[in-house]
């Protein structure tokens, strides 16, 4: 039994001769009344603070441990079963032992702090706890329940099990008068002696009763879990217990005997079965008859068993909790005096065993026997035993092989799996192991319990989470060499290298850009991969990691636009890591720190230059690389795809035509103007994009209308860098989103895509958002304010409607000087194809990982709406 015990099945039997009649007015007045009186005392009980509760709670433990003989004496006096001793000895384990547990525990106000989580935990009591105590344990277990009650501030109306009531009622007159002159409220702790089952349903439905709290039988438990109260309840035992052969045998036939006498075995954890390998059966049995135990003949076990178990699914009470030799005179077998238990040889078919009368529950000191063919038919031998009413209790093993005590743990289903330890004595905890101390006994889903454990003070509380907001750490991370400004290329000098890649495309190596690369590196080989195209695809990717594979290089150099370094960084990526795959990496997250995808945290064996020949992507700094899957563009994102070194070299971009002059560089100023409002957005990112996007909208026009002033050229470079510094540690939102899936669906590039949402996700940014993006970062919605105080920075203004008024109108004319297309409909988008595709290109952008860093959450009709806005202006 769970837990105590109560006799399983013996406690059915025990209760069924009460009359069954329905409670009277008068009996439910008497009973109201006292349920009201443990409300009041509930209520007074939880104005005590720590310290008056411990006072209580040791008032209580000395008076237990002063009376428990005289309680012992008495329950044996009143149930006549079990040993005086040992009853002694449960009633010790019930005050000193549970006081040496609860002593320190603190169960009052802020019991536990998680400084690092910031969250504090208070415990407040139940209030009015019924409990329900059985036959086996009659004065232990309402000392142990008694005192958890206090200690958690809870008043405690007890319910006996029929013939254990003064027992009950005797425990609980010394714990009133010790608790009640320490300051216990009166009320707290009560006793209905009623056996009548009336009483019982009229309780377990009672409005004023908050918790049930049952120790007993599986009828009893069964009843309380439907009373539709919250409660907990725990069942029977039938513990197996398994001799491998490498146990320490005569170790082991002491513990057993020790605990299968213990009480005349009237605990519920007692061991029930004993499976025993057959190599080493021959000697336990010896060595358990050398100890004092008795080999019944077959004809005595069947005669013990007709005796215990011959009426039907009752326990004969006549056959509980006697010694050995009494039992057996009962049962008209003879034993020698000295007799301590009584081994039953049983079946070692699994069938036959099942259908044996002795497989059950012997609340006596009867242990039934089972000759093991292996390993996996004790374990099948000790399962079975378990199935005939102990699931979720106690089961033991003796080994010293530790893959039998695995194999064993993993298939028993109990609550409580000792190893080469006595289960009756083990299992209450405190003795033979650490397990908490406890006369009820958690037996899992399996026997109708809540919990698997030792219950204890903790079941009975009701503990407040305090969660105190918290804002989680930010950081800014930037590559470790960034080298800009004409003539940065010639950094490449100083890289000590043997095989080099270059990886670029077909127009910059016509341009005679690898010629300059090629001058400047000392290394051995230099092989050139040339065929990256404008958003690359997973093929492009695909070709370049075999050339990786083929030569393995200890440098790529990529020199490009994003194109060719987003492409590097993806080969680098999947030559380094060959098991990984873009489907798996570019799982789709809510919160970058806790997303699922995982990428390698092992150093690169390649190092990566990016040197950008466009001015706008910041790829040659960012975490990011962005890779068209079909009509889809997916991003990888992580620091691990961050170049080593960043070449940002202006000469580079001096050949660039004004269209890509344009797009690149809108790109850039979008990263600023995201990175600014986004959820993640920081003082050090900040000043990254106010930097970045003050020194487009002055050299972007000019770099645009003559594309050899180097310096609007240095100026463009050097922004569209720090850009990407700032959305690599604030990344970018909802104008990316819709870009992406533009882009990819009409083959626009990227900059422009960006540049034809830009205005409206400016605006819808700064309205009153529809619905906040949950971010603990982000208290307040300062989207408005941040774009306010760019303008303000960077064009002035006093009133932030001014000064974001004169970012907003800056955009656009800084569009319209580049000659920027300002709708889908102007780039070429024809109007069928845009609507056919609208509903998709809606569902990609709201999936899009920009999204998440947005400060307003968009919605799909949002989305929608921004996208017609795209095609009509
Ligand atoms: N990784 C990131 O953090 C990041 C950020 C934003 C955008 N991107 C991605 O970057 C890509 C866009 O990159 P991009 O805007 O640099 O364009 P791009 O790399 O696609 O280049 C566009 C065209 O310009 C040509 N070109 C490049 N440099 C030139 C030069 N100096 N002179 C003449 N022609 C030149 C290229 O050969 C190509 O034909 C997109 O795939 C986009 O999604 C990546
Ligand atoms: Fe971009």
């Amino acid at each position: 039994m769970p837990k105590t015990a109560t006799a399983p099945p013996a406690s059915p039997a025990l209760s069924v001769s009460r009359p069954s009649t329905a409670v009277s007015a008068e009996r439910r007045h008497e009973v109201d009344a006292m349920v009201a009186r443990a409300k009041t005392a509930a209520e007074q009980f939880r104005r005590l603070d720590q310290e008056q509760v411990d006072r209580i709670v040791l008032a209580m433990v000395r008076a237990g441990v002063r009376a428990a003989p005289e309680l012992a004496r008495i329950a044996i006096q009143e149930t006549g079963f079990g040993v005086f001793e040992d009853k002694v000895v449960k009633n010790f384990v019930a005050t000193e032992f549970l006081y040496d547990y609860l002593k320190d525990k603190r169960s009052v106000g802020v019991i536990d702090e998680d400084v690092e989580r910031n969250i504090v935990y208070i415990a407040e009591p139940i209030g009015v706890v019924l409990a329900i105590t059985p036959i086996t344990n009659p004065t232990s277990t309402v000392l142990y329940k008694a005192i958890v009650a206090a200690k958690t501030r809870n008043a405690v109306i007890f319910r006996p099990a029929p013939l254990a009531i003064r027992s009950c009622q005797e425990t609980v007159a010394v714990l009133v008068k010790a608790a009640e002159d320490a300051g216990m409220p009166p009320g707290a702790l009560q006793v209905i002696p009623d056996a009548a089952h009336e009483v019982t349903h009229y309780l377990f439905k009672h409005p004023g009763v908050d918790f049930i709290w049952v120790t007993g039988g599986p009828k009893i438990v069964a009843l309380a879990n439907a009373s539709g109260k919250p409660g907990l309840s725990v069942g029977p035992g039938n513990a197996p217990v398994y001799i491998h052969r490498t146990a320490d045998l005569r170790g082991a036939v002491v513990d057993i005997l020790i605990s299968k006498t213990f009480d005349a075995s009237v605990i519920c954890p007692a061991e029930q079965t004993c499976v025993i390998d057959d190599v080493v059966y021959e000697e336990m049995v010896a060595e358990f008859q050398r100890m004092g135990a008795y080999v019944l003949t077959d004809d005595e076990t069947d005669r013990l068993a007709t005796f215990a178990f011959g009426c039907g699914d009752k326990v004969n009470l006549q056959a509980l909790g006697q010694a050995a030799p009494e039992l057996a005179r009962r049962a008209g077998i003879e034993v020698d005096p000295a007799t301590k238990v009584l081994l039953a040889p049983l079946p070692d078919d699994l069938v036959a065993l099942a259908a044996h009368p002795l497989i059950r529950e012997k609340l006596m000191p009867v242990l039934g026997l089972v000759r093991a063919r292996s390993e996996q038919h004790a374990i099948d031998v000790a399962v079975l035993v378990t199935e005939h009413g102990g699931l979720g209790h106690t089961s033991a093993i003796y080994a010293t092989d530790d893959s039998v005590i695995t194999a064993f743990s993993l298939a028993v289903r109990t609550g409580r799996i000792l190893v080469n330890a006595p289960t009756a004595v083990g299992a209450l905890g405190g003795i033979y192991n650490n397990l908490t101390p406890t006369f009820s006994l958690g037996c899992g889903t399996w026997g109708g319990s809540s919990t698997t454990e030792n219950v204890n003070y903790r079941q009975l509380l009701n503990v407040k989470t305090v969660s105190r907001r918290r804002t989680p750490p930010q950081w800014f991370r930037v590559p470790a060499n960034s080298f800009f400004n004409s003539g940065a290329l010639e950094n490449l000098r100083e890289l000590d290298t043997k095989t080099v890649v270059v990886v670029t495309d077909g127009p910059t190596e016509h341009r005679g850009v690898i010629d300059l690369i090629r001058a400047r590196l000392h290394s051995e080989h230099v092989y050139v991969f040339s065929d990256v195209t404008p958003e690359p695809d997973e093929g492009v990717i695909q070709r370049g990691v075999e050339m990786l594979d083929r030569v393995r290089p200890d440098l790529i150099v990529a020199v490009g636009g994003g194109s060719v370094l987003d492409a590097a960084k993806a080969m680098r990526l999947f030559h380094e890591q060959p098991g990984q795959t873009l489907d798996e990496l570019t799982l789709p997250f809510l919160d970058p720190r806790k997303r699922v995808a995982e990428y390698s945290r092992e150093p690169h064996r390649v190092r990566l230059v990016a040197i950008p020949t466009t001015s706008g992507t910041g790829s040659e700094v960012s975490p990011a690389a962005v890779i068209t899957v079909g009509p889809r563009k997916q991003t990888l994102v992580d620091y691990s795809l961050v170049p080593d070194i960043a070449i940002v070299d202006p000469l580079l971009t001096l050949s660039l035509p004004p269209a890509i002059t344009a797009d690149s560089g809108i790109d850039a100023l979008t990263h600023a103007l995201e990175a600014v409002v986004s959820i993640f957005a920081s003082p050090y990112t900040d000043a990254f994009c106010v930097q970045a996007a003050r020194l487009i909208f002055d050299s972007l026009p000019r770099a645009f209308a003559d594309g050899s002033d180097i310096q609007a050229r240095t100026d463009m470079a050097n922004a569209a860098t720090l850009a990407g510094l700032a959305f690599s540690n604030a990344f970018v939102g909802t104008n990316h989103a819709l870009a992406h899936a533009v882009g990819a669906t009409f083959g626009l590039p990227h900059g422009r895509a960006n540049a034809i949402f830009l205005p409206h996700v400016l605006r819808y940014n700064a309205a009153l958002p529809t619905k906040f993006m949950p971010a603990p970062g982000y208290s307040a919605y300062v989207a408005p304010d941040k774009y306010a105080m760019l303008g303000r920075v960077i064009f002035g203004g006093r009133q932030p409607e001014d000064a974001r008024s004169r970012l907003f109108r800056s955009v656009d004319d800084l569009l319209r000087a580049v000659e920027m297309p300002r709708t889908l409909a102007e780039a070429g988008v024809d109007e069928d194809t845009f609507l056919a595709a609208l509903p998709e290109l809606a569902m990609t952008a709201l999936l899009d990982v920009s999204n998440r860093t947005n400060p307003r959450m968009p919605l799909l009709v949002e989305l929608t709406d921004l996208l017609r806005a795209g095609f009509y202006g």
